[in-house]
């Protein structure tokens, strides 16, 4: 049987650093390709990014008034912004709380704007499944709080599995785990797309888009690499 396109998000977080470097960076993505792409570049930079499926890499969850530095979903949406990336674990350490998270995925929805919510726990890669389960149940209870799940997208990242700058460290979960945690998002909580991120590359994204349970990747360091994130894209 023929496998279904995934959902592969390019996470630029804070690159390319000027707008004609955006501008190329986006243009050599390529648009058709077997799997759908959609990519998150800063907000500053999205109006340099012809790409044909636009995400952003966090919002507000007010429409406009005294809130100084923040982006609200309708200028987002003004901008082609179609994903919104939301309590990814940079953002969490920066200080976004599962009210200020479960706020953002409402404001999204309420604009039409798919919400992609990220969770993660776990500073090494032997911790205590229980444990790690049980921050996750945490930040679904609340992120998805009073919302209907099946209109959000999650992405599960261990903290421990991000990329570390000049430290990268490469180390992924297997993708049996990954699976295992995308089935348990899924039954527990109506969710019916759950991606995978954390360090994922050329050689390792094929194991982890294969489970079914596995709806697409969130991809940070590759995705500013064309060639790299052109073949993950495709495979
Ligand atoms: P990484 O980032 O692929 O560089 O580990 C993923 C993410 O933080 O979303």
């Amino acid at each position: 049987m023929k496998k279904q396109p995934k959902l592969i998000v390019a996470n630029w977080k804070l690159n390319p650093m000027t707008p004609a470097e955006a501008k190329k960076l986006s243009g050599r993505i390529e648009r058709r390709s077997k799997h759908t792409a959609v990519i998150c570049p800063p907000p500053v930079l999205l109006p340099f990014c012809s790409y044909p499926r636009l995400g952003s890499q966090d919002c507000f969850w007010e429409t406009r008034g005294h809130y100084t530095g923040q982006v609200s979903v309708e200028q987002l949406k003004a901008l082609k912004v179609k994903y919104c990336i939301i309590g990814h674990s940079e953002r969490r350490a920066t200080g976004d709380t599962d009210v200020f998270i479960n706020g953002k995925v409402r404001a999204c929805l309420a604009a039409n704007i798919i919400p992609i919510l990220c969770i993660g726990a776990g500073t090494t890669p032997d911790e205590d499944d229980l444990a790690v389960v049980d921050v996750l149940k945490g930040q679904l209870e609340h992120g998805l709080a009073g919302l209907d799940a099946s209109e959000v997208i999650v992405a599960y990242e261990p903290t421990w599995a991000i990329s570390n700058g000049d430290a990268m460290t490469h180390r992924t979960p297997t993708p049996e785990h990954a699976e295992h945690i995308a089935l348990y998002i899924s039954s527990r909580f109506g969710v019916s797309q759950v991606l995978y991120g954390g360090s994922v590359n050329v050689r390792n994204a094929a194991g982890f888009l294969a489970p079914d349970a596995i709806s697409g990747l969130l991809v940070g360091a590759e995705s500013l690499v064309p060639s790299h994130f052109n073949a993950i894209i495709n495979i």
